[in-house]
């Protein structure tokens, strides 16, 4: 076992089950967090509500607690997608959004970095943001959430640099996953035609872009959001 530790949030969801696999299968200590706990799996996850701004911290440091290692590597991956358009979107389901893909991100950042500060560790970040960042979305809430955290992402690694914790994004296009499958079909065919790889996106293909990024051969890159998709963007 490498003497490291990577906090996943969404670590149930397609994407955040096959990057924790990805760090279990490198031999990474992982601590997988989402809505509900998951027996299922060969590295521990603990339920959290993300949504929760108002309790995350203090739920966070309990789980940190709860696991005893400080984690090096924070992968904010957990992310709503409303599938609805403005006309049908509530106010709730926008905070909502913002609440889980761009807030949640900023407060568990701040909790972790805190704790590698306090004892002079250095970190990496990547936060799962999406191609509707800078490409919009049917759901304004999504795209407004992803645009958010990817200047999250930006701020946060200026902030941190000298500190020697790097915080870099991702923006997958569509990846096939429960998320993606909300996607009406003949909307699906559509958005395929216009991926220049003509194809959706695998899990794999992101976990490995997230070893990359939490591993020594991207040493150099902080304040990134680098696109995978196929050439959609
Ligand atoms: N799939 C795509 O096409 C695609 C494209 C671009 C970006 N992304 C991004 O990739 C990330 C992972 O998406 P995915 O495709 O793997 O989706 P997914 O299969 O739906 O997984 C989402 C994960 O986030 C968790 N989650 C959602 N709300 C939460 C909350 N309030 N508290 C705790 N956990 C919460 C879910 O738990 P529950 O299932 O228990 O709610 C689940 O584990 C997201 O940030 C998404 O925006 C996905």
């Amino acid at each position: 076992m490498l003497n490291k530790t990577a906090i996943v949030t969404g670590s149930t969801g397609g994407i955040g089950k096959a990057i924790c696999q990805s760090f279990h299968d490198e031999g990474i200590n992982v601590i997988g967090v989402s809505h509900a706990p998951d027996e299922t799996t060969a590295w521990k996850n603990y339920a959290c509500d993300l949504a929760d701004v108002n309790t995350l911290e203090n739920n966070f440091n309990k789980i940190c607690e709860a696991h005893g290692a400080t984690a090096n590597i924070l992968i904010n991956n957990a992310g709503v997608y409303h599938a609805k358009a403005w006309t049908d979107l509530s106010v709730l389901e926008f905070e909502q959004a913002m609440s889980v893909n761009t807030t949640a991100p900023f407060i568990l950042i701040r909790a972790w970095a805190n704790k590698l500060i306090e004892q002079k560790q250095s970190g990496v970040c990547v936060n799962v943001s999406s191609v509707s960042a800078h490409l919009g979305s049917v759901d304004v809430s999504y795209a407004a959430s992803k645009a958010g955290v990817n200047l999250v992402t930006k701020t946060m690694a200026k902030a941190l640099a000298t500190h020697d914790i790097r915080v870099n994004g991702i923006a997958p296009g569509p990846i096939k996953t429960k998320m993606a499958d909300r996607i009406p079909l003949d909307r699906q065919e559509k958005y395929k035609e216009n991926i220049p790889m003509q194809r959706f996106g695998d899990v794999k293909e992101i976990a490995s872009l997230v070893r990359f990024l939490t591993n020594d051969q991207s040493s150099f890159i902080t304040g990134e959001t680098i696109n995978i998709d196929g050439g959609l963007s």
